[in-house]
């Protein structure tokens, strides 16, 4: 069984169940062409059985890597991108301790990461911190020539090779590429470093399950095989049924769909964790980059209560009502602390005393629901029993399956990302990069 649970009652007096089940036709054709492997971006498909698929000796050879890197690391520095940067990034601090004095006090390393920006700030403060600390560093690049992460990975390995000499930055760096081409693959093969593969079926946006998030993962301290484990749960789950009233894949992307097709054009992913705004950030890339297309697609927008109703809640409450929110709701904590009791109540709290913070903040969320629904937003609900390693796997089954349902559903690819070379192009041009001449040419006349 599955923990994950989904509603969507609070969404009924924006659309009729008419208007979601209409779907249901459609939504059993896409699951067969997902299962069979027959639709629109079909060599992509190798993340749908990753969970199960995966074999014994990688995730042996992943442990072991993880284990050889976490003696040597007081930090480990993660370079990626896009999909190999956000899905890592999203269980790791997910599952960890929010302040990194804490994170030490748990004997993990220090995970940071690189090659996600261009700031020349945030790299020379990386290398300034690095000076200081033994550290390693994972480089994941599926084509192997992406600007952002190669840039800094040229940087951080000119660094480890002064600070720890050529034999030794052998031991600290990992390469996670194409099996077989790309820049990357190259020069790890000419300077030694263990790699691991990123399978040719599977996109960035749904690699977490592959070396590119698992190994992160690990090295941080967390089971990967807890996370696989609700993957595969979940996975095994959404093959038993298609339907609307059974799985939570079909009724999320039949609702989203419904919606949109309202004018509700925007779905904002609302969690009241702060450790979940990462994964908020995994999902915007993942439904942004499947479903963006054709001048088509619902905007993922994030926000992280109680905090943006401080700055967002205005807008959500009574601004352009093109908007719907999804909240990742989160039932237990995982620490215990309750309002004391105040005697001279000048802040007024007594009448909370005694308290959960938790039960504080599941009231927030139940009231802004309310309020939100009343102000035109319709609200629907992913809900997990608490933050672990199994309910993010099922979670982030879920989303990725619901993810290729909906967009099969509004007539796009979801596996492909052809709109993400046009800034890469201009940017190009306007650096002189070899091969580039004519775009240069005629970007400055531009200018
Ligand atoms: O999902 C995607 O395909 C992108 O976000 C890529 O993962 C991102 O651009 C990084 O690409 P690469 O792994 O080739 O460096």
């Amino acid at each position: 069984m599955i923990q994950l649970k989904f509603s969507y009652k609070n969404a009924l007096n924006f659309v009729g169940k008419q208007d979601i089940f209409k779907y249901q036709e459609a939504i059993d054709s896409h699951f067969l062409a997902i299962r069979e492997r027959t639709g629109r971006g079909n060599d992509f498909l190798g993340w749908t059985d990753l969970p199960s698929a995966i074999d014994e000796a990688l995730i042996g050879k992943i442990e072991a890597a993880a284990i050889r890197f976490r003696e040597k690391s007081e930090v480990s520095v993660v370079v990626g991108i896009g999909g190999s940067y956000l899905g890592a990034r999203a269980v790791i601090e997910a599952l960890s301790p929010h302040f990194n004095l804490l994170k030490k006090k748990a004997g993990n390393p220090v995970m940071l990461f690189a090659g996600n920006n261009i700031s020349e700030d945030y790299l020379a403060e990386l290398l300034q911190v690095l000076d200081e600390k033994e550290y390693t560093l994972t480089v994941i690049s599926k084509s192997g020539t992406t600007t952002e992460p190669a840039l800094a990975f040229r940087l951080l390995r000119d660094h480890m090779e002064k600070k720890y000499g050529k034999a030794a930055t052998k031991q600290r760096i990992i390469a996670i590429t194409d099996k077989e081409k790309g820049a990357l693959k190259q020069l790890a093969d000419e300077e030694g470093y263990e790699t691991f593969v990123v399978p040719d079926d599977v996109g960035g946006r749904y690699s977490v399950l592959t070396p590119v998030g698992l190994l992160p993962i690990a090295i941080a301290g967390f089971d990967i095989r807890k996370l696989l484990k609700g993957a595969q749960n979940m996975a095994a789950f959404s093959a038993t049924s298609s339907k609307i009233d059974v799985n939570p894949v079909a009724t999320y992307a039949a609702v989203r769909n419904a919606l949109y097709t309202k004018g509700k054009t925007t779905e904002i992913m609302v969690n009241y964790e702060p450790r979940l705004f990462y994964f908020t950030e995994w999902w915007k890339q993942l439904y942004g980059e499947s479903e963006g297309k054709e001048n088509k697609g619902i905007f993922p927008a994030g926000v992280s209560n109680t905090t943006d109703l401080h700055s967002m809640g205005q807008y959500i409450q009574e601004g352009m009502r093109n908007l719907f929110e999804t909240v990742l709701s989160v039932e237990q904590s995982q620490h215990e602390l309750r309002i004391p009791d105040d005697e001279a109540n000048l802040d007024k709290l007594n009448y909370i005393a005694g308290k959960r913070i938790n039960e504080v903040n599941h009231m927030a969320e139940l009231g802004t629901t309310l309020a939100h629904v009343d102000g035109g937003v319709p609200n629907l609900k992913v809900n997990i029993p608490e933050i672990s390693e199994n309910t993010l796997g099922e979670a982030i089954y879920f989303y990725e399956m619901a993810c290729a349902v909906s967009g099969y559903l509004l007539g796009i690819n979801p596996f492909d990302q052809p709109g993400v070379e046009a800034y890469k192009r201009n940017m190009f041009a306007l650096l002189g990069k070899p091969g580039f001449e004519k775009e240069t040419e005629a970007i400055r006349r531009k200018l």
